[in-house]
């Protein structure tokens, strides 16, 4: 591949602080917008850059597959609802490293061109990687999913002879690769792809529903470690640097939510193998309950001066966000002290409440973290669960057989009266049932979210 000009690595370099910056900036609520416009700009730099310092061949194919791409992501992340983010981020994710699987595999090519002796090894064992890591990203990004799009059952898929299989691919994997290092094949390289696709597929395989996200997280990771070896075989820092920030901040993302779900990674990997982890729909309780109209919880809301609103999944579904901050909005009105409680894994992705009530104009000091409010439920009169379940489970303190035990939650059931906004009986993704519902100082307000928060308001305001 021909020198990079020397004004065009210090563009290369800026581009590279430009993701820097862009990740600083997404690291906080207030800075995330400006964060994303830089990372953008930064990578729209760099995908031009090589037209203007570079002889392409193949042009109008180039810009044709660019133009295509381009209007596939814009197309599929303006339709996206935000419930089905995870699953966009899987399927681009995927699309990253099988894209990079495949420069290797060009790149592989043409250094089969090249007299052995010129060629470093460690660039070989780069190539390899690239090929290697990428399939299994693409192939695991892919089944992640149609999990998650509901295209195939979201439930640990386990069959007898799986271990031996996920084994014997890896092993495979080490060997082609190998014949990759040694004899310059391309045959061994596309053979090692296909041997990726598989690991990507058995390894994603016995993972639940409710794991898919960190295992995005994980092949996330994976495809930033793609990348950067990408960009070593190539020669291009950008692609290096870019690569090793993905990689790292992918890496780090994967033990967070790990860590806030009170599980560890291999445990999330090869739970389903063991009988454990296997998280799924359960049934829906038929014991009593105490449940009340809107009328009762707007008095109930009406009395109280502390109030501390946990929103979850439910809220996302139903869309009821700008509902609840009017309902909040009316509370403080009236003198009530309100906040949020922000558990880390509410919803389905990192941040899923952040930006569900960001959108709704909420404002930032509101939103509480989990830690920081713990010690205030004691002193809260009423609490008002939206859509939320697991994350306020108490099964996560007291049952060790619970899927989330270990789990950090808001420490709900401490406050005077507690308020669950749901639909039905039927538990939250855990699957499983949730003590709290059935406790005397609960009481449930049944219907869709957006329906509820919308009468309680009414009635609210009619007090
Ligand atoms: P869940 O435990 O899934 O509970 C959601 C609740 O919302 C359910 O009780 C459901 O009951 C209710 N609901 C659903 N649609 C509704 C609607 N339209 N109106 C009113 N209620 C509705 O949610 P959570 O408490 O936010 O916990 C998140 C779970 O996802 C945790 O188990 C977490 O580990 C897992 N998870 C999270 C992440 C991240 S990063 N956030 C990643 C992977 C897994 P009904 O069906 O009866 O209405």
């Amino acid at each position: 591949m021909s020198a990079v000009p020397t004004w065009a690595q210090l563009v290369y370099l800026l581009c590279a602080v430009g993701f820097i910056l862009a990740l600083k900036g997404l690291s906080g609520p207030r800075t995330a917008r400006t964060g994303n416009l830089i990372g953008a700009g930064a990578a729209a730099v760099a995908v031009v850059l090589p037209f203007v310092y570079l002889d392409l061949d193949h042009l109008p194919l180039i810009i044709g597959a660019i133009a295509l791409g381009s209007l596939g992501g814009v197309l599929g992340a303006r339709r996206v609802q935000m419930t089905q983010m995870p699953q966009m981020v899987a399927l681009f994710n995927g699309v990253g490293g099988g894209a990079a699987a495949l420069v290797a595999l060009l790149e592989l090519e043409e250094l089969g061109h090249v007299p052995s002796v010129a060629v470093g090894t460690f660039v070989l064992v780069a190539t390899a990687f690239t090929v290697l890591v990428g399939s299994v990203s693409f192939a695991g990004s892919v089944i992640t999913f149609a999990k998650l799009q509901d295209l195939m059952t979201s439930r640990p898929v386990v069959f007898a002879g799986l271990p031996v299989a996920f084994a014997a691919a890896l092993i495979g994997s080490v060997v082609l690769g190998w014949l990759v290092v040694d004899g310059v094949a391309l045959w061994a390289g596309v053979a090692l792809g296909v041997m990726g696709l598989l690991v990507g597929v058995l390894l994603v395989l016995p993972v639940g529903g409710a794991d898919v996200p960190i295992v995005i997280s994980l092949l996330n990771a994976f495809t930033g470690l793609t990348v950067a070896a990408g960009g070593y075989v190539l020669g291009n820092v950008v692609l290096l640097v870019a690569g090793t920030l993905v990689g790292a901040s992918g890496t780090f993302l994967t033990l967070l939510m790990a860590r806030a779900m009170g599980r560890s990674v291999p445990n999330i990997l090869f739970g389903a193998l063991r009988g454990g982890s296997t998280l799924g729909a359960g049934e829906a309780s038929d014991r009593p309950v105490r449940s009340a109209g809107p009328e009762d919880v707007a008095i109930l809301l009406g009395y109280a001066d502390r109030v501390i609103i946990v929103p979850g999944y439910g809220l996302a579904v139903a869309q009821a966000q700008h509902t609840l901050r009017e309902l909040v909005e009316l509370l403080q009105a009236r003198g009530t002290r309100v906040d949020y409680a922000i558990h880390p894994v509410a919803g389905r992705m990192p941040g899923h409440m952040n930006v569900l009530l960001a959108e709704a104009q909420v404002p930032y000091e509101q939103l509480v973290e989990m830690d920081e409010i713990n010690g205030e439920f004691k002193h809260t009169d009423v609490v008002l669960v939206v859509g939320a379940n697991d994350v306020v489970n108490p099964a996560a303190r007291t049952t060790p057989s619970a899927p989330i035990y270990g789990m950090p939650i808001l420490d709900v059931d401490q406050a005077q009266q507690v308020v669950f906004l749901k639909r039905s009986m039927r538990p939250g993704f855990a699957g499983i049932e949730n003590e709290l519902l059935f406790d005397p100082r609960t009481t449930l307000l049944f219907g869709d979210a957006k329906d509820s928060l919308t009468k309680l308001l009414a009635a609210a305001k009619a007090l």
